[in-house]
């Protein structure tokens, strides 16, 4: 009965979604845990482009049952969106289940979330724009919209009169806009309310039984490590719980029945938004990775900003999650480099780190410390096993392996589903 928690090591955008798609039909289900249609996955099945915002990656693999679990935060439009755009396309959504205890994006909260960034000005986070933080923030003040409320139109009514009696003060006294309209957001959630009812369970039930059949779960994370509210780049992070433990608490699979946690790094480093970035290449070497990496945001379409390998970065990711497997992505992307180099350590002040520093001050002015690696010129988009890679690109993976400090037990190369080495199984 596996239950694999996979995360992002890095800032997101490691190619999660092909890692979840590679496990493919030996999944029985595929959990998203956390965030909501912030993240992004662009997975390529049979040269199609499938990308998907808010859904389980999962849910592209007849069979599977995708989960949207507790501590997700849903836009409901968007999810609607995402089913009828895959449905039209052959792919059946029937089975998606969406927790009860999940709260709700109201449209107030992605306009706040939008005011809010513009009123930070220059200390804004670069949020994706889509409401999450003002919904988080909701859920821990307590005064969030879940979606077992949208059945009952009087508790649905109260708990948004409740929020707007607070949201509608900072709307008008802070931001100048207009008071939104109970009744307006009222309608506007129970508008999805018949569609929504056959898809809501008790999800941590639901996991609790497939487990004890035996099935084997994925706990897919959205954003990653280093965009984690507690143990990320704060306050340039998401608002939720983006590693192995928010598996747990966004799913209600308890931590002993977690089986492997695996982690997706990119063999080279990429960000979206603000904050600390040490190895960002402002020069020629950015833009040939953001090119050839096609790194542009699947959500906001933004270019990504783009850096060499942070060995202690991923280490930290190591440590933090309890990586049991990695899975190195984008290996081909370096391909036609003379030189590769890595951050193995950072200078801060003078002085020599050889892990991320405590606090996010010395992180801000931490200088990174490379090591260089030669490179390879051949093609490596065929290679299916460790073999098949030239030395040098060998010599690069494990040399990453060694500073990582946990095993890479796949690898990819290309785009395509099949253009992966496995050198370990993830289910074995
Ligand atoms: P939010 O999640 O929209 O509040 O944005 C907070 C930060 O997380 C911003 O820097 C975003 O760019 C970043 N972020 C959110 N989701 C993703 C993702 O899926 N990939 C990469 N960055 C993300």
């Amino acid at each position: 009965m596996p239950a694999i928690v996979l995360i992002g090591a890095q800032w997101g955008d490691e190619g999660k979604g092909k890692a979840t798609d590679l496990l493919g039909s030996r999944i029985d289900a595929v959990v998203k845990f956390n965030g909501g249609n912030n993240a992004g996955h662009t997975i390529v099945i049979d040269g199609e482009k499938y990308a998907l915002h808010l859904l389980p990656s999962g849910i592209l693999t007849p069979g599977v049952v995708p989960v949207i679990g507790n501590g997700v935060v849903v836009d409901l439009g968007v999810l609607f969106e995402e089913v009828d755009a895959i449905e039209a396309r052959g792919v059946d959504a029937s089975k998606l289940v969406v927790s009860g205890n999940a709260h709700v994006i109201p449209s107030y909260n992605t306009t706040l979330d939008r005011v809010t960034e513009r009123f930070l000005g220059n200390s804004k986070i670069g949020t994706t724009g889509r409401g999450i933080g003002p919904t988080y923030a909701d859920k821990m003040a307590r005064i969030g919209i879940r979606v077992q409320d949208l059945f009952d139109e009087d508790v649905l009514r109260a708990k948004v009169a409740g929020a707007l009696n607070l949201k509608n003060q900072i709307l008008v006294k802070i931001y100048n806009r207009k008071a939104v309209d109970v009744e307006a957001v009222v309608t506007e959630l129970r508008a999805y309310a018949e569609r929504l009812r056959p898809m809501v369970r008790d999800t941590a039930l639901l996991l609790e039984q497939l487990l004890d059949e035996g099935k084997t779960v994925v706990l897919e994370a959205g954003q990653a490590t280093h965009l984690d509210v507690d143990h990320g780049t704060y306050p340039f992070v998401t608002s939720s719980n983006a590693t192995a433990g928010g598996a747990c608490t966004g799913s209600g699979i308890p931590p002993n029945r977690i089986t492997r946690v695996v982690a997706v790094v990119k063999a080279y480093t990429t960000r979206v938004g603000e904050g600390p970035f040490p190895t960002e290449l402002l020069d020629e070497s950015g833009e040939r990775l953001r090119q050839a990496g096609f790194e542009f945001g699947t959500t906001t379409g933004r270019p990504r900003r783009c850096g060499w390998f942070d060995a202690p970065l991923a280490r930290y990711a190591t440590r933090i999650n309890g990586v049991t497997d990695f899975v190195l992505t984008k290996l081909d992307v370096l391909t036609g480099m003379d030189e590769v180099p890595v951050c193995v350590a950072y200078e801060i002040d003078g002085v020599r780190h050889d892990e991320v520093p405590m606090t996010q001050a010395e992180f801000a002015r931490a200088v990174p410390v490379y090591e260089t690696f030669p490179g390879w010129h051949e093609d490596i988009s065929k290679a299916r096993t460790l073999e098949d890679l030239p030395r040098n690109a060998r010599d690069y993976v494990a040399a990453l392996e060694a500073m990582i400090r946990a095993p890479i037990s796949v690898i990819g190369v290309g785009p395509g589903r099949e253009q992966t080495v496995v050198v370990h199984d993830l289910l074995d």
